[in-house]
């Protein structure tokens, strides 16, 4: 957004009630029919300006767009959400961000949307993404992981995104091993990491967040629900992406010092899944058995029903049995 848009937000944030056009004006040394021109855009942009004749303007209510200016006001974080790109439509977030990641993007990168039209999901499966209503991101990271290690990211995000959901709406959604968020059993939010990687090294990762915040039910696959829909109250998107950020870089932080356990600890008092049968297929050959807890590198362990103990990496596919809860 241009410098004199922003300003002008500022000064009129900053006043309490109506301010003339004049002072802005004069605040800002620019004309009258500057200041009316850039009010119109900020219009254009979402913005609720209220204009009365002999009192001037103000600010009545700011839009609940992922626009970086909006994001990035009173953020606080040192990489996360440094830079913003927001788009009123795209393809996917992640191929922008994979693009930006091939340039040279610095970490921290956001890639924000508010409706895609190619919204993808893991598995080759679609991710729908409406207008305005769900908040729909990619994240540019650069971490320093193996291939192997990488895994970590996207848990370490399942983490972040239940404890920013939790903090702006005060809903507890669980996780769903690996990367789902599940709110009265349904699906609530997906997580997709895609990588570009030398070797055994991450050259950089995307990581894809999907939250339906405001959607509307009938909008929405019969799986999935929303937070408004479970709590019958509508949520500030950019509130929930900056605590997001704060969350996540606190996170990773952690977890370039301390190591993956910490993060490892929070997901298993959140998951949805340790202590559930599960089933999944290895062969063309059927597995059952109970999810009993998390490994050190992010892998779920199985109990066989032949008493054996596997493990299973994120990326294989994992039913849990809903109709026999243990
Ligand atoms: C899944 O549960 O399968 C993962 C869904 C990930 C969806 C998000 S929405 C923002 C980003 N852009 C995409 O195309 N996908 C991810």
């Amino acid at each position: 957004m241009p410098a004199m848009h922003l300003k002008i937000i500022q000064y009129l944030k900053s006043a309490e009630g109506f301010v003339s056009g004049e002072d802005i004006s004069r605040e800002l040394g620019v004309s009258r029919s500057a200041v009316w021109k850039c009010i119109e855009d900020l219009r254009q942009e979402g913005y609720k300006v209220e204009a009365v004749p002999h009192h001037g303007y103000k600010l009545a209510a700011l839009p609940d767009r992922l626009i970086a200016w909006e994001v990035q006001h009173n953020l606080g974080t040192r990489k996360f959400g440094c830079a913003v790109h927001h788009f009123a439509e795209i393809g996917s977030t992640m191929d922008e961000a994979f693009r930006l990641g091939m340039s040279g993007a610095p970490e921290g990168t956001v890639v924000a949307a508010e409706l895609q039209t190619k919204g993808r999901g893991r598995l080759g499966r679609a991710w729908v993404s409406p207008g305005g209503s769900g908040l729909y991101f990619s994240l540019l990271l650069r971490p320093k992981l193996s291939t192997a290690e990488a895994a970590r990211l996207t848990l370490l995000s399942s983490v972040a995104l239940s404890e920013a959901v939790e903090k702006c709406s005060g809903v507890s959604a669980l996780i769903k091993w690996p990367n789902d968020l599940l709110l009265g059993g349904r699906k609530l939010a997906g997580i997709l990491t895609e990588l570009r990687a030398e070797v055994d090294r991450v050259d950089f990762a995307v990581v894809g967040i999907g939250l339906n915040v405001n959607t509307a039910h009938k909008e929405l696959p019969p799986e999935a629900t929303s937070l408004k829909n479970e709590s019958g109250q509508g949520y500030s998107r950019v509130a929930i992406l900056q605590e997001f950020l704060r969350t996540f870089e606190r996170r990773y932080l952690v977890l370039a010092k301390q190591g993956f356990g910490p993060a490892l600890e929070e997901w298993r008092k959140r998951s949805a899944t340790i202590g559930r049968r599960v089933r999944f297929e290895e062969r063309g050959h059927k597995f059952e058995g109970l999810a009993t807890g998390l490994a050190d590198d992010g892998g779920l362990m199985v109990q066989l029903d032949n008493k054996q103990t596997v493990k299973r990496m994120a990326g294989d596919v994992i039913v849990e049995l809903k109709d026999k809860k243990v």
